[in-house]
């Protein structure tokens, strides 16, 4: 598989559970954007060994990319890392963040392992892992909400499983658009709801890096009790600025990322 190939299909699935960003792409394209090019795509999982941040990066090791850097996310009880295409510069980096569940309850950490319990691994290689979604039977509503009690990003992965979290549009690369603010104006005015949690736009030029977001798409999920309307997946919008070198900055700012994770919270929506 090629790296096109690659995040061809991660898009593929990842806009049939997020239709707003198919949309949103379209109306770049339509204000005569001819490229839409991605500056990030983003992953979640939790830190059992069975799927932790380096079995999910296995395909994209695999596909020439290495790991660049690490962030924390203390109050969220998250870790991440970074990848990037080691010869493609055009290739989007990768960002995988994973849940500290050793940090949680011992009811959450019961009701993930148990979840994964379910799951016969050995026909699953790491390769395919990113392509998944939810590899377990219909999700039960009260573990979720007992997951969303604690951590959002614990129920959001419960429901949703493995899959491309968010893509990121690199707005430097935009014909249209020559800031961040332009590209939120309009998102807005095309009736597109932003992520305001620590503001619309996440991120300075003195950090080199401003990022913003819509709110995550809804969809029904079937649960055991019943079906319910929940979170999938958002799009993202990052704007990088030349470092003193000259070059563009091309890590990622852990106070930003901490805000954005929120684009999937239930009660902003
Ligand atoms: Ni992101």
């Amino acid at each position: 598989m090629t790296t096109t190939q690659l995040f061809d299909q991660l898009w593929n699935e990842y806009t049939e559970r997020t239709p707003s960003a198919q949309k949103v792409k379209n109306l770049f394209e339509a204000q005569g954007n001819s490229t839409i090019a991605n500056d990030h795509v983003a992953f979640r999982t939790f830190d059992d060994p069975r799927v932790n941040i380096d079995v999910l990066a296995t395909t994209f090791i695999n596909n020439g990319y290495e790991y660049v850097a690490d962030y924390h996310f203390e109050k969220k009880k998250l870790y991440a890392k970074h990848f990037a295409h080691k010869t493609d510069k055009n290739a989007p980096l990768v960002f995988i963040s994973q849940l500290l569940t050793s940090e949680l309850s011992v009811e959450l950490q019961s009701i993930v392992k148990n979840t994964l319990d379910t799951v016969d691994f050995t026909t699953v290689s790491a390769e395919e892992l990113v392509f998944k979604g939810r590899l377990w039977d219909t999700p039960n509503f009260e573990l979720y909400n007992t997951l969303l009690n604690e951590s959002e990003y614990a129920a959001w992965l419960y429901v949703n499983g493995f899959c491309a979290n968010h893509f990121t549009v690199d707005i430097n690369k935009l014909d249209t658009f020559n800031t961040i603010i332009e590209v939120n104006n309009f998102l807005k005015e095309n009736g597109h709801e932003l992520n305001a949690s620590g503001g619309e736009i996440k991120g300075t030029p003195e950090d080199f890096l401003e990022q913003s977001s819509i709110l995550a798409d809804k969809f029904i999920v079937n649960f055991e009790e019943g079906a319910k309307e929940i979170t999938s997946c958002y799009y993202e919008f990052a704007f990088r600025h030349p470092m003193a070198n000259g070059e563009l900055f091309k890590g990622f700012i852990a106070s930003s990322a901490d805000k954005i994770f929120e684009s999937t919270d239930m009660v902003l929506q």
